[in-house]
């Protein structure tokens, strides 16, 4: 049985010694909860048994954990600066049994460490059963799909910016991020140079979502237009136009 109100609850008392009234780690928490909800419409969406239903939701509500961590140690969010979060993560939920306020049942630990490991990887790595990838799978698309309303928020707020907007539209993007987007692939992160690589790897996203909901519910939110037209410049539109093209081409080729 998985109790979804009692690990909210552990997971507030988790959170709050770092700080809730600070804005990134509010960002966090507010991104964790919305993951819950993407999860679970994704895993509605696929006709999922209650259990997994579940078990999505509180994956969701996990995955992040290690943030919290990251930022009070390293003062950043940036896993290439730092360590990897995933990583940081489940070491923080199974190293001293930290999972167990969480769910009390222990059946589905590796299920969840896996899921939560892979959440932020370039690809899912190998040896995972069915299910496990299912749940990393769910994640992956529940965790992008929210980034994208992150950054949105972080337009509209122009307050404690993840993003540097006007670095990004005078910054030339990298040769090989746009060719990752030509192939539609996601942009490796240790081709990224510059803010304006990041910016558009994460647009790139897109082409590593497993199901369509999140990528309907990217599309009906117009996330991508308006991110790239927050950033599109004089220097850079020719760019900006070949990455929306591809990015909106691939929705269609998808049927979305
Ligand atoms: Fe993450």
């Amino acid at each position: 049985m998985i109790n979804l109100n009692k690990a909210k609850e552990e997971f507030e008392k988790y959170v709050k010694p770092y700080g809730i009234e600070n804005v990134k780690i509010c960002r966090k928490i507010e991104h964790s909860y919305r993951v819950i909800e993407v999860a679970e419409e994704i895993a509605k969406s696929l006709n999922l048994e209650k259990e997994d239903l579940e078990l999505a939701k509180l994956i969701g509500l996990l995955h992040d954990i290690g943030r919290f961590e990251q930022i009070r140690i390293y003062d950043t969010f940036s896993d290439k600066d730092s360590i990897d979060h995933a990583n940081l993560g489940v070491e923080i939920l199974f190293k001293d049994g930290l999972i167990r306020k969480f769910i009390e049942d222990d059946k589905y630990d590796e299920l969840i460490y896996k899921a939560i490991k892979n959440h932020n990887k370039y690809s899912i790595e190998d040896g995972l059963d069915k299910r496990e990838k299912l749940h990393a799978k769910i994640i992956r698309d529940a965790d992008k799909t929210d980034i994208y309303e992150v950054y949105i928020r972080d337009i509209e707020s122009n307050e404690n910016a993840i993003f540097n907007y006007d670095n990004i539209a005078r910054e030339k993007i990298a040769e090989k991020v746009i060719e990752s987007v030509k192939k539609h692939e996601l942009v490796d992160r240790y081709d990224t140079v510059n803010e304006a690589d990041r910016y558009v790897a994460a647009l790139a996203f897109i082409f590593d979502f497993n199901f369509d909901k999140g990528l309907e519910i990217v599309k009906e939110r117009q996330y991508i237009s308006k991110l790239i037209n927050r950033v599109k410049s004089e220097s850079n539109e020719k760019e900006m136009n070949i990455i929306e093209k591809n990015i909106l081409g691939y929705f269609k080729g998808r049927n979305i």
